[in-house]
C-alpha cells in the first residue's frame, strides 16, 4: 500500500528529476532501500546530464557493491561524456574506510562522502551526485544519511521507493526551502541481489583492482599508522620483551606504551593468566595483545602525507621485531605514501574476505 506518496501526488519520472537537477546544478543525494535502483538511476543520471554538456561527478558511496574504485573505499570521478558502465572506470579520488558496510565507520563514511564531494567541486563538476549504501532503516540509517545530508548539503534529494519506506529520511527536510526533494517509484523490473550475489560482486571487484599487484615493503618507524593502536605509543625495549615474554608465557615481538594502554605483539599464542600482573605493572593501562598473524591479509589504505587515500593494499606480513610491512597493492606511486590506514576486513589474495561476516 502506498500510505504518502499518494497522499502527496509527489512522483517524478526519471526525466523530469533529470531536468530539475540540470537546471538548479549543485549536489544530489540519491537515497533508498537496499536494490531500489539508487546505482541504476544515478548512471542514467550520468548518461543523460553528460548529454546536456554538463560535467557531472559521482561519488560513490556504497563501499559494499561499488562502481568506482575497489570495495571498502567511497571513490569519485568526474565524467564530461557517458562512460562504459560495464568496463573499469577508473577514480579521479578515493577515500578509504576499511570495511564494505558503513555499520562501525560512520565517521570515516561521513569524512569521505565530504572529502570526495570537496574533490569533486574542485575537480570542476558542475553536478555531484552521491550514491548511498541501502542502510535506511532504524537509528543507523536515519543517523548515517542525516549526517550525510547536514555535511554535503545537497540542493537535491532523490528518494526511490517501491512505497512510502524512507519516507521518515525525507519528512525533517520537506519544510526546508534549500532541498528540492525528487520522489521516483522503484521500478518493477528491479532485481534483488541476494547476500552471496553481493559476496561475489565484490570478490570480481576487489580481483580486478588487485590483478597487477606486486609487493612494497614498508619500515614502520618511517610510516604513519591509523586505524591500530599499533605506531601509535612509544617503543619498548628488547629488555620490556623478555619481561612481557615470560609474564605471557609468549614469544612477544614488538611493544608500545601510550598514556592508556599497551600494545603486545606475540607471534603464536599466549597465555592470559599474565595479563592481571602485566595490568598491575603498568599502572592500570589496557593491555592490548595482538598475536602476528591478526595483521596478515587485513586490508589497508595506502594514503599521502595529507591522509589522501592513493590506494588500497593486503598485509601479507608483519615482520618483528625488525618493524618491516608487506604489503601487496598495484599502487604505483609508492614513495607518495605516508601513511597506511588499517582496515577492519581481511582479503585473501585471490580477494576473497576472509572471516568477514557481512
Ligand atoms: N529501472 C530499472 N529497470 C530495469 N532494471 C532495473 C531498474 N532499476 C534497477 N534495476 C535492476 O535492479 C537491480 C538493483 O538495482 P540497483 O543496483 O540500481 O539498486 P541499488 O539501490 O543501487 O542497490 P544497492 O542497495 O545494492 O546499492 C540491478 O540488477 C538493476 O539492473
Ligand atoms: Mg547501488
Amino acid at each position: 500500500m502506498n500510505l504518502i506518496i499518494d497522499k502527496l501526488a509527489g512522483v517524478e519520472g526519471w526525466e523530469t528529476a533529470a531536468s530539475r537537477i540540470a537546471s538548479d546544478k549543485g549536489v544530489a543525494i540519491i537515497l533508498g532501500a537496499p536494490d531500489s535502483g539508487k546505482t541504476t538511476f544515478a548512471r542514467f543520471l550520468v548518461d543523460w546530464l553528460t548529454k546536456k554538456q554538463l560535467s557531472v561527478a559521482m561519488v560513490d558511496a556504497d563501499m559494499g557493491q561499488s562502481t568506482l574504485g575497489p570495495p571498502t573505499t567511497i571513490g569519485m570521478n568526474v565524467f564530461k561524456s557517458a562512460p562504459h558502465w560495464l568496463e573499469d572506470i577508473p577514480c579521479r579520488s578515493l577515500h578509504f574506510v576499511g570495511s564494505t558496510s558503513p555499520e562501525k565507520h560512520f565517521i570515516s563514511t561521513i569524512v569521505g562522502v565530504k572529502k570526495m564531494t570537496e574533490s569533486a567541486l574542485g575537480c570542476g563538476a558542475e553536478i555531484t551526485l552521491v550514491d548511498t549504501s541501502g542502510l535506511v532503516y532504524g537509528n543507523a540509517g536515519r543517523l548515517l544519511k542525516s549526517q550525510k545530508i547536514d555535511i554535503i548539503k545537497p540542493n537535491h534529494i532523490v528518494a526511490i521507493q517501491e512505497s512510502d519506506e524512507i519516507e521518515h529520511l525525507l519528512l525533517p527536510y520537506i519544510k526546508q526551502n534549500t532541498i528540492k526533494i525528487h520522489r521516483l517509484m522503484t521500478s518493477e523490473d528491479t532485481k534483488t541481489k541476494p547476500k552471496d550475489q553481493r559476496r561475489s560482486y565484490r570478490e570480481i571487484k576487489f580481483q580486478e583492482y588487485f590483478r597487477k599487484s606486486m609487493r612494497h615493503r614498508f619500515v614502520l618507524g618511517d610510516i604513519g599508522i591509523l586505524g591500530s593502536f599499533l605506531g601509535s605509543g612509544r617503543k619498548l625495549s628488547a629488555n620490556d620483551l623478555i619481561f612481557l615474554s615470560k609474564t605471557l608465557d609468549a614469544n612477544a615481538v614488538h611493544a608500545e606504551i601510550g598514556f592508556e594502554e599497551v600494545l603486545i605483539i606475540v607471534k603464536g599464542g599466549y597465555s592470559k593468566e599474565g595479563i592481571v600482573k602485566l595490568k598491575k605493572h603498568f599502572l592500570d593501562r589496557e593491555i592490548i595483545i595482538n598475536e602476528l598473524d591478526d595483521f596478515k591479509f587485513l586490508i589497508t589504505g595506502l594514503n599521502d602525507e595529507k591522509n589522501n587515500t592513493l590506494g588500497i593494499g593486503i598485509i601479507e606480513e608483519i615482520e618483528m621485531p625488525a618493524g618491516i610491512i608487506t604489503v601487496i597493492t598495484p599502487l604505483h606511486d609508492i614513495e607518495m605514501v605516508r601513511m597506511l590506514h588499517f582496515g577492519s576486513i581481511k582479503l585473501n589474495l585471490s580477494g576473497r574476505e576472509i572471516n568477514n561476516k557481512q
